[in-house]
């Protein structure tokens, strides 16, 4: 298959932890004989200082003549500390997602195994959770009205949807269930918003269509009490826009860190595939960052091609790099050597050796000796 796929790693470690993601998906299409093209594209805080705008025309229409966009991270702490900043990274985020209309983020929480001690959640609370979130990405009080009034001293944010918004993403999430759990959980602030009764009213009446999957309802409140003492009742979750950033965030506790949740942003005509994190600036340039949320982005894009057994391959090798603790200063208690770019190339190499030992693989990559 040939696939142009606009690169957009953006602020702080997200140039760091893409170009992992980059090393495996030339890795895969050398193994299963594959073109992916690679277009580098200015997002966030990097473009506003070369271009002053943190989506510029030539991104977005990179962006659009692709097949798909591999985004990194965004964000600068010398605009989170001003409030009054008139120009944001964040605003590229929102707008790419806006201009490519996609409205469906998908974010599978997954309890590794071999990795449940490294939640400070009790092992047994965690042990087989499989949630996938499916967040509204278009609409909410992401991208209502906002006001400020003239003296400063008064602000508001609109938070508002449509039947339409509503619909195209519960499908998705009710297909999702289907091909899963068969359970369904809409998480909302019904008792007090319009807005989640809207939602409440619409999915309801959807899900007359789907009736092997079982709906049911949280407030989002008692859903975040939930997420943390039993995580495991969770099947698919879908939810608006700000409360799903919020869930999400909360859940990738349960992996252990948030340097392993990856996600996929998809629409009528295109996606973009982005790790959760942020751009974590302290980490900046260090190669200690967790390229596993890249990594695992980049199966997302190709099972979005169909390509599921290249997408199988990453997560099997991102899976034997933790069963090895090829990982991470965030998630290793046993090695402090294991650099980014090392779990990449552990990755790499897997891929074009999947039948190679534990033993030559650990040693490889520990830097030890391969003769033993
Ligand atoms: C996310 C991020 C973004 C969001 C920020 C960077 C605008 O937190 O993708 O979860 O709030 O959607
Ligand atoms: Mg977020």
């Amino acid at each position: 298959m040939k696939l142009d796929i606009a690169v957009l790693s953006g602020d702080g470690i997200g140039p760091e932890v893409t170009d992992q993601a980059i090393k495996v998906l030339k890795a895969i299409a050398q193994e299963f004989d594959h073109s992916f093209r690679f277009k580098p594209a200015l997002v966030g805080a990097i473009a506003i200082d070369e271009t002053g705008n943190p989506l510029p025309d030539t991104t977005l229409d990179i962006c659009k003549h692709s097949d798909a966009v591999l985004f990194g991270a965004i964000g600068d702490p010398k605009y989170d500390n001003d409030p009054s900043a008139k120009v944001r990274p964040e605003q590229g985020l929102l707008k790419l997602r806006k201009e490519l209309g996609l409205f469906a983020n998908i974010r599978p929480v997954k309890a590794y195994d071999s990795l449940v001690g490294a939640s400070p959640l009790k092992d047994e609370k965690i042990k087989g959770t499989d949630i996938s979130i499916y967040r509204e990405l278009t609409g909410g009080i992401y991208f209502g009205d906002k006001y400020l009034s003239d003296d400063g001293n008064t602000a508001s944010d609109l938070c508002l949807y449509t039947r339409e918004e509503i619909e195209r993403i519960a499908h998705l999430a009710f297909k999702a269930a289907q091909t899963r759990n068969k359970k369904l959980t809409l998480v909302d602030k019904a008792n007090v918003l319009e807005s989640s009764r809207l939602w409440r009213k619409v999915v309801t009446e959807l899900s007359a269509s789907y009736p092997d999957v079982t709906l049911d309802f949280l407030f989002v409140d008692n859903a975040a009490m939930q997420m943390i003492l039993n995580p495991k009742q969770f099947d698919v979750i879908l939810t608006e826009n700000m409360f799903g950033d919020i869930i999400s965030d909360e859940a990738s506790v349960i992996g252990g860190s948030i340097g392993l949740l990856a996600s996929a942003s998809v629409g009528k005509k295109h996606a973009m595939f982005e790790p959760i994190h942020g751009s974590y600036p302290q980490a900046k340039g260090k190669n200690i960052a967790n390229p596993v949320a890249s990594i695992l982005s980049a199966a997302m894009l190709l099972d979005h091609f169909g390509l599921n057994d290249e997408a199988e391959m990453i997560r099997n090798a991102v899976e034997k790099s933790i069963q090895l603790e090829i990982m991470t200063p965030d998630l290793n208690r046993k090695y402090n050597n294991i650099t980014t770019s090392k779990v990449g190339d552990f990755v790499e190499d897997f891929i074009n050796n999947p039948k190679d030992s534990n033993i030559n693989f650990t040693n490889i990559h520990l830097g030890q000796s391969t003769i033993i």
